[in-house]
């Protein structure tokens, strides 16, 4: 069962009603991907440094609902929250050589192709959602995204993932809030 808070928090009471906010929505429209056994197992899976692809993905789902508020992109937050969540899926720790890592030197260009696949098995996705996994490394994969969720998302992906690594390279240590 799912209990953790999704990201801790040392902030203002202020950030921290912003936290729960989004814990809120994360709840309300992806419960069943944030209890899911396969999304409670990407705790294990390291993205960067020494954050998990679930917090990775968490963070992601975080900004591209601010990036939506703030820039007034219109997108709809249902599928912007499910297919951020899920844009990672693809369920293996990319560092390791082990069978699921099937191509280890081009995790890169593969791995949303494998997110795809794991999270059309595991949830019903709309089309827009699918756009957002398999097109969320564009331009390394060369298709753009087709919808502006897909968009929203790419974005988020880049900037969390630098946050991240620069945030480790400064402290060495990921913690860090979009609110
Ligand atoms: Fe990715
Ligand atoms: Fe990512």
């Amino acid at each position: 069962m799912f209990t953790k808070k999704y990201v801790d928090v040392t902030e203002s009471e202020e950030v921290q009603a912003k936290h729960k906010a989004f814990e809120h929505l994360l709840e309300e429209y992806a419960g069943d991907i944030l209890h899911s056994d396969n999304f409670q197992k990407s705790k294990l899976y390291i993205q960067h440094g020494d954050v998990s692809v679930f917090t990775h993905s968490i963070y992601v789902a975080r900004c591209a609902v601010m990036i939506n508020r703030k820039l007034h992109v219109g997108c709809d937050e249902r599928e912007l929250i499910r297919g951020a969540l899920l844009h990672d899926y693809f369920l293996y720790d990319w560092h390791h050589n082990t069978p699921e890592n099937i191509h280890p030197h081009l995790h890169g260009f593969y791995h949303p192709g494998i997110a795809l696949k794991n999270a059309d098995r595991d949830f019903e996705l709309t089309l827009l959602e699918k756009d957002i996994i398999k097109k969320h490394m564009w331009p390394l994969t060369v298709v753009p995204p087709k919808y502006r969720e897909a968009w929203v998302v790419t974005t988020a992906d880049k900037y969390s993932s630098f946050l991240e690594t620069v945030k480790l390279r400064k402290s060495g240590k990921a913690d860090f809030h979009y609110a």
